[in-house]
């Protein structure tokens, strides 16, 4: 079966939207396998998203997402990879339809709430 990785951000967690965002993954259909509270630490970070390492806003990405607890959890399901993408909704919260994570729940790209895998071999990667 196939498995995907979500993280609530730090904003997500501050913000009280834990139980929120557990509930439409919960409400799919899909299955919590795995969820825990952690601080990520910084070299963490940047290996999570090494593919980014070359953009301007790199650095401000790795102090968001260690700027406090994350929940780190691991949900699986048929078509897990692509469908929590579609909960998610787009990178940009402003651009990500309503009915969305993103589109209902916040307004900056770098303060977006989740994050989810973008390919069953990354969600094998990142779970580990
Ligand atoms: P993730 O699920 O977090 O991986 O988001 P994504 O797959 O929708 O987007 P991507 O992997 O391209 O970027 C990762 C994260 O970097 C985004 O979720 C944002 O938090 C942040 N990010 C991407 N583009 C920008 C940008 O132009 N400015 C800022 N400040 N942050 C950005
Ligand atoms: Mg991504």
């Amino acid at each position: 079966v196939e498995e995907t990785y979500i993280m609530i951000k730090p904003d997500g967690v501050q913000r009280g939207l834990v139980g929120e965002v557990i509930s439409r993954f919960e409400k799919k259909g899909f299955k919590l396998t795995g969820l825990k509270l952690f601080h990520c630490p910084k070299d963490l970070a940047e290996e999570h998203y090494k593919d980014l390492k070359s953009k301007s806003f790199f650095p401000k990405l790795i102090d968001y997402i260690t700027s406090g607890p994350v929940v780190c959890m691991s949900w699986e399901g048929i078509g897990v990879v692509a469908s929590a993408r579609k909960l998610i909704g787009a990178t940009n919260p402003l651009q990500a339809e309503p009915g969305t994570i993103r589109g209902d729940l916040a307004v900056q790209t770098g303060r977006n709430v989740v994050h989810g895998s973008d390919s069953p071999e990354n969600g094998k990667r990142e779970i580990g």
